[in-house]
């Protein structure tokens, strides 16, 4: 393992924040729920306690055992984190009366303690919290303040435990990387060598020793994550691995030969699979958005089980989950609410009996995307948006035949090469099509026409939790729904969606 850093979750909407900001400094870290903390190794450099929409003078509110830390590693409390630590050590932490809310400033900043190294008088920090600690035992020492907040930030005297009560991880504190450094490098002594090279190499060579002469199977999809992982396992275990490409008949237009084409360039041993016609028949008839996601994802499984069983001696399933679907799985919190089914090949290692090897998931997506970098992988292939399993089926509207799947896969085509053409592609985070089940009046030359109806969706977003709707330039959204409406028969009207989420969501299904 390499060198990391131990971040405590007591459910904060940051955590997953502290790990990336951790990262960008090149040192490994893992987010682990305060209740289920793992046994501390030699690679253990230090641990982050975070922060909590919970208050520390609530009953059953998150605890820890500071002893596990305390005297063997560097401890770091943000927010809550301080305030457990302050209030476990005879602190007094309170609601607080004045504002604690958004932009201060460090009026006073101890230049002496390793922690705040750098950090210059008058920064802007970011605080957020209804609760602050009041007043701090004589063991403590406070080496930051802002003028409302005396304990901007403390250290226990003769030990290395720091707590602040600003957050680090957002860009509001503008110092905020320089602090984390302070802490992960100079405090816990971290190398700063964890970088997608050496992950190449110690992930390739985890893989060979794990995997052996062993044969994995996997599908693709044409996705950076699937894609990712595939070259990885690929690179430790060459022909053994066994790659699957279902065409389900929901795929973008042209998608299943240029994605088919690309892997073999990049030497995979792969298999197109033509299943169209299984899946419009398992979806025949189908309007209900959760019944038409779990059509499909039983057809796949079905389709997938069955190219598998072809091969022989298989024993590993590979699979490209990332890190923030580990963490949501074993959240403090508990995985959200389930709003659409996303995840619908989920149900794949059980049907198959397989061992599973998920070569991604200790990262975050845009790490994914640095180490597709490294590995050389085609930047068309890892800047592509994200597209939902269940494809053109969501977007879709009500029933699905491969006639309407025609003209949206035009459709989407005509929208998708423009925001290539204008430049506008790497500016929004995923866009797309939406066929509506809705018929419109219109007028073609002298012809009265009652067609389709389609909506274009184009949103921003950094991660896909929220999304604002991409403002488009007029000009552009002018030419595309010209273009489409005149090229794509059986479709006399485009509409642009402005609706943000939430409350909507991205998909329209
Ligand atoms: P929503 O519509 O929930 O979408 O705002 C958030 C992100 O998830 C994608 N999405 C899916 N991905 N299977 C998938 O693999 C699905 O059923 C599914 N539904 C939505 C969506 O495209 C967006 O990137």
């Amino acid at each position: 393992m390499p060198q990391q850093i131990l971040i405590l979750d007591f459910g904060s909407q940051y955590t997953q924040l502290i790990a990336r900001r951790v990262r960008e400094l090149n040192v490994y870290c893992e987010i682990h729920p305060f209740n289920k903390i793992p046994a501390l190794s030699a690679d253990i450099k230090g641990v982050i306690l975070s922060g909590s929409p919970c208050s520390v003078r609530d009953q059953g509110s998150p605890d820890v055992d500071l002893s596990l830390f305390e005297d063997k590693i560097p401890v770091l409390g943000v927010c809550y984190g301080a305030q457990l630590i302050a209030h476990k050590k005879g602190g007094t932490v309170m609601a607080s009366t004045s504002r604690e809310y958004g932009r201060a400033k460090l009026t006073k900043v101890d230049h002496h303690n390793e922690l705040l190294k750098e950090i210059s008088l008058d920064t802007q920090v970011w605080m957020s919290h209804a609760d602050t600690i009041k007043a701090v035992p004589d063991s403590f020492e406070i080496i930051s303040s802002t003028p409302s907040v005396d304990v901007a930030a403390y250290r226990v005297k003769g030990k290395q435990v720091y707590g602040i009560q600003f957050h680090p991880e957002v860009t509001h504190t503008l110092q905020g990387k320089e602090l984390l450094r302070n802490f992960v490098v100079h405090i816990c002594g971290c190398a700063q060598d964890w970088t997608a090279d050496q992950f190449v190499e110690s992930t390739v060579a985890n893989l060979k020793q794990k995997l052996g002469n062993d044969k994995v199977v996997m599908a693709l999809s044409g996705g950076v994550d699937s894609t990712v992982a595939a070259i990885l396992v690929h690179k430790a275990i060459g022909k053994n691995l066994h790659c699957i490409f279902v065409d389900n008949g929901l795929l973008r237009k042209n998608e299943f030969e240029q994605v088919l084409d690309s892997y073999k360039h990049m030497g995979l041993n792969i298999k197109g699979v033509d299943a169209k016609d299984k899946f419009y028949t398992a979806l025949n008839g189908h309007t209900d958005p959760e019944v038409k996601r779990k059509a499909i994802g039983k057809t796949f499984i079905d389709v997938f089980d069955e190219e598998s069983h072809l091969l022989t001696d298989v024993k590993w399933l590979g699979q490209g989950t990332i890190y923030p679907d580990v963490i949501e799985s074993v959240s403090v919190m508990g995985p959200s609410v389930t709003i659409k089914s996303h995840h619908n090949v989920g149900g794949l290692p059980a049907k198959m009996k397989l061992k599973v090897v998920e070569p991604l998931n200790t990262l975050f997506k845009d790490e994914v995307r640095v180490v597709g970098k490294t590995l050389g992988i085609d930047p068309l292939i890892l800047g592509r948006h994200p597209f939902p399993g269940p494809g053109l089926g969501i977007r879709i509207l009500g029933d699905i035949t491969a006639e309407k799947v025609r003209i949206l896969q035009e459709v989407d085509s005509i929208f998708i090469s423009s925001l290539r053409n204008a430049g506008l592609y790497d500016k929004v985070w995923q866009a797309g099509a939406i066929l509506l089940p809705v018929q419109s009046v219109g007028v073609m030359g002298d012809e009265r026409t009652y067609e389709q109806v389609v909506s274009l969706r184009a949103v921003t977003s950094t991660d896909g939790m929220t999304a604002d709707w991409a403002h488009l330039p007029y000009e552009f959204l002018a030419n595309v729904s010209s273009d489409i409406i005149n090229k794509v028969k059986g479709v006399n009207r485009v509409v642009y969606d402005i609706s943000s989420k939430p409350p909507a969501t991205i998909e329209w299904e």
